[in-house]
Parts: C-alpha cells; sequence; structure tokens
C-alpha cells in the first residue's frame, strides 16, 4: 500500500481500500447450497463500513443507502466469497464505496463476478454527520470514479427527495 502524502490534506483511495475472503458455510446457504444474499450483503456493508472507517479516523460511520443490487451467479458452500472495496467519491460527511463480490471455487481456482455494490456511508460524531478527509485524486482513473460517483450521489439524493429534480 502506497503511504500517505501528509504534506496535502485528504487520503487516497489507495490508503482505504480493502478486501476480505471467506469461507462459505452450510449456515450460510439454503438447503440446495445456495449462498443467501442476505449474508452477501452483509459481507458488503461490512467491508464498505470499513473502508469508510479507515478513511474517515475517529468518526462513527453508518450507511444511508445500498443502491440496488443485482445477484448474477449463485454462490455455493465451500466457495470462497472475495469482497474488494474502495472509496468513489467523497462529499462532506457522506461517501461512495463500490464494492465488488466475486466467488472462487476452491478445488479449482476458478473465480466469478457474482456482484458489485455501491454503499453510501456517512461519518457521524456525537450523532451529528462530521466533514471527512477529502478524497486525494491520483490519476485519471480516480478522477473518472469520482465524477462518476459525484453524478450518481446527485441522482441517490433527487431520488430520496432530498434535492429537488
Ligand atoms: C444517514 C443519516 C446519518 C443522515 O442523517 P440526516 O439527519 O439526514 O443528516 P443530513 O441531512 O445532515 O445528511 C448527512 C449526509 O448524509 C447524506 N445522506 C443522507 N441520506 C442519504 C441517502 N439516502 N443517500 C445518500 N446520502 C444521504 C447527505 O447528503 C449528507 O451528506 P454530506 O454531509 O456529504 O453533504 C441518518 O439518516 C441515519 O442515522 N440513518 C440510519 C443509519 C443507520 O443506522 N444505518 C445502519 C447501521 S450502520
Amino acid at each position: 500500500m502506497q503511504s500517505a502524502n501528509h504534506s496535502q490534506k485528504g487520503k487516497w483511495p489507495d490508503e482505504s481500500k480493502s478486501e476480505i475472503t471467506i469461507m462459505m458455510l452450510a449456515s450460510d446457504a439454503n438447503p440446495k447450497g445456495y449462498v443467501y444474499a442476505g449474508v452477501i450483503l452483509k459481507y458488503v456493508d461490512l467491508i464498505a463500513g470499513l473502508v469508510a472507517k479507515r478513511h474517515a479516523g475517529h468518526s462513527n460511520v453508518v450507511t444511508a443507502s445500498i443502491d440496488r443490487m443485482t445477484f448474477l451467479k449463485p454462490v455455493y458452500i465451500g466457495n470462497a466469497l472475495i469482497l474488494s472495496a474502495r472509496l468513489n467519491y467523497v462529499k462532506r460527511s457522506s461517501m461512495e464505496v463500490e464494492v465488488t463480490v466475486e466467488a472462487e471455487n476452491l478445488d479449482t481456482g476458478e473465480r466469478d463476478l457474482t456482484g458489485t455494490a455501491l454503499v453510501t456511508t456517512v461519518a457521524l460524531e456525537h450523532g451529528k454527520p462530521i466533514e471527512v478527509n477529502p478524497l486525494i485524486l491520483k490519476g485519471d482513473e480516480d478522477k473518472k470514479r469520482f465524477h462518476e460517483g459525484e453524478s450518481r450521489m446527485i441522482n441517490r439524493l433527487k431520488e430520496a427527495g432530498r434535492i429537488s429534480r
């Protein structure tokens, strides 16, 4: 991981990005061996909170919304569930975290993309939203993600009736 550039205020997306891998067990799945969507969503929420907390530091991070998520392929008992997450966009107290979900067949090493999710988290202090570190954008990819995240956030807030259409 790259170290922080402390001469600039803010943090790079690379400083908070995270990956977790969990073996799926019988308790995670239905009787036919398909992992429940709710189990996957739990880990999506967990890793998004972890990334946001890494970025925000000393504050309580909560999930404000999760955009529509499609489950592209089944995940089975015995698969490794691999979640990767990074920050796309930071507004003031709110942050958009993109989560990618893959399933690995541990017998063959084959990996499938099974879903992606966009999670909005909000940093709180004493229960009130608090401004977090700005996001330092390193290159074109970071800038593209930021601008796309910004447009999605505007749409999200319109849909939630928080800003006028
Ligand atoms: C999310 C929450 C803190 C927002 O509180 P609020 O009183 O509406 O606060 P504000 O209007 O000041 O909004 C705070 C920020 O949240 C953002 N926000 C609020 N609702 C949002 C939504 N539905 N989607 C995206 N962003 C949202 C606002 O745009 C604002 O962002 P900004 O500071 O970057 O400009 C509040 O709704 C809450 O506590 N919800 C429950 C969270 C929770 O318990 N999650 C599950 C457990 S982690």
